[in-house]
């Protein structure tokens, strides 16, 4: 056996205790109760760091969460990689729904369960892991790491355009690599090639200056919870297609490669209705489930709230109604123009007189890798050497802001080597992550740097 794979078996155990501690710090951005435990979760990360022999090891403030900065330069003349990851975690609602507590990680069928254990505490603590066993096995590090974790990615990454520009020196690399995605499917080791973006939005839509008495007024006023309905049901037509003016005007058109690379993926509608609870597969017509994921642009209501919620009937007419809507979007839309069509579409949708008041949220850009670098290569070789089964390329219909914003602001590579699985929960209830994923992911990061410290760079 390799003496890499050796030491990471052996050593599994303590590294699953040390990462258990980690999560046990419910590190919610989103919930302002939780600022403390954000700021502890980059402490506790910043201390174990210290520990792996890293040179710097700094917390980097921010208006606000905090993020985790280190590095390991030992190597020069060789390449640096530039890991990325999150330290924050999502809510845990509803509580009641999980089996052990969120933030009391538990061992269970090869699984470690809890919040963050594969998005993305768990994730990131690999790279983590893969360094500490390279150090220890080849006495030194053959690459230059350079580590950020933020502290906000689950609300938006707000903060972290503006730790680039204020680092953007000590965060130049050659590559980026980041694990805060999914294999397709168990043993199949996968490498991410594309991501959505997102433009999410609040609307709020008022009638009157107050409820009325639905025997007085129904029939004669405006109801707000109607209006909204309205609004939301014109976002898409029979055929399952946005129907907002101008929606698919920047959508690139899937090349029949892509559409080909797609249909050799081993897809199970059986497999994908099982992970994903949902009863049928159902969205825009004329695309396969893949397809609709990966290739096209979504949109959905997250939340919808206005009239009566109580127990038993009330004669109502609501004059506020509000929801959440989000779109997910691919090459070549933008968030900016989105909201535009948005904004116009609600405008247009809306009675005269009706207030519709629209907000936007954190957005991000639509991602697509460069597959041609030979980084890539690299990749798939170290995967299939710990997993024993070539890697294959899968898109991702989730969003992660970094990934597209470093590849803008540095021209690099970003590699995203994702170990979680379709099933495995995350922002949900039993949230969990493979415990074999979790081995084999450790050591194929340390193939993987191994690998790159063959590679001579020319600068110093
Ligand atoms: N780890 C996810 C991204 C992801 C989603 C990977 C689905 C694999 C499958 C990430 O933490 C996340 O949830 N991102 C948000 C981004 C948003 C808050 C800007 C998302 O996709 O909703
Ligand atoms: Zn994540």
């Amino acid at each position: 056996v390799e003496p890499l794979q050796q030491f990471i078996n052996r050593e599994q155990a303590r590294f699953l205790a040390e990462v258990s501690e980690w999560l046990r710090i419910p590190s919610i951005s989103s919930l302002p109760d939780h600022r403390e435990d954000v700021a502890r979760s980059a402490q506790f990360l910043a201390q174990h760091l210290e520990t792996l022999g890293a040179d710097k090891v700094e917390i980097w403030p921010t208006p606000g969460h905090p993020a985790v900065f280190a590095t390991w330069k030992h190597a020069p003349g060789k390449p640096t990689v530039l890991v990325y990851g999150h330290h924050d975690v999502q809510p845990v609602d509803p509580l009641a729904q999980w089996t052990s507590p969120p933030f009391e990680a538990t061992l269970r069928d090869g699984r470690l369960y809890a919040r963050g254990s594969v998005d993305d505490k768990g994730q990131l603590f690999m790279h983590v892991k893969a360094i500490e066993a390279l150090i220890h096995c080849l006495g030194r590090l053959p690459i230059n790491v350079s580590m950020i974790v933020e502290g906000e990615e689950e609300s938006g990454s707000e903060n972290l355009m503006g730790l680039f520009h204020e680092h953007a020196r000590e965060l130049q690399a050659d590559v980026v690599c980041v694990s805060d995605t999914d294999m397709f499917q168990p043993g199949l080791p996968s490498i991410c090639i594309g991501m959505r973006g997102l433009a999410y939005f609040e609307i709020k839509v008022q009638t009157a200056s107050g409820d009325l008495h639905s025997g007085t007024f129904g029939g004669a006023v405006p109801n707000a919870t109607i209006v909204l309905s309205r609004i939301l049901a014109s976002l898409h037509d029979a055929q399952g297609r946005v129907s907002m003016d101008g929606f698919y005007d920047d959508v690139r058109p899937a090349s029949a490669q892509e559409r080909a690379e797609i249909r050799k993926l081993p897809f199970d509608s059986k497999v994908f209705r099982e992970q994903s609870g949902a009863f049928v597969e159902l969205g825009e017509a004329g695309f396969t489930t893949l397809e609709r994921l990966w290739l096209r642009p979504s949109c959905d209501i997250n939340g919808l709230s206005g009239g009566f919620q109580g127990a038993g009937a009330k004669t109502v007419i609501p004059n506020v109604a509000s929801a959440k809507v989000s779109f997910r979007l691919v090459a070549n839309q933008s968030p900016q123009r989105v909201e535009q069509l948005f904004r116009d579409h609600v405008a247009r949708a809306c009675p005269a007189g009706v207030q519709a008041e629209i907000m936007a949220f954190h957005s991000a850009l639509p991602y697509h890798a460069p597959t041609q670098q030979p980084v890539f290569e690299l990749a798939r070789t170290a995967l299939a050497r710990a997993f024993g089964r070539p890697a294959v390329y899968v898109g991702e219909g989730g969003s992660i802001p970094f990934v597209r914003e470093i590849g803008d602001a540095t021209g690099k590579p970003c590699l995203l080597l994702g170990f979680g699985l379709p099933d495995g929960n995350s922002h949900a209830p039993n949230e969990w992550i493979s415990i074999e994923n979790f081995a084999k992911g450790i050591e194929s990061l340390a193939y993987l740097y191994q690998d790159m410290g063959r590679i001579e760079v020319a600068r110093s």
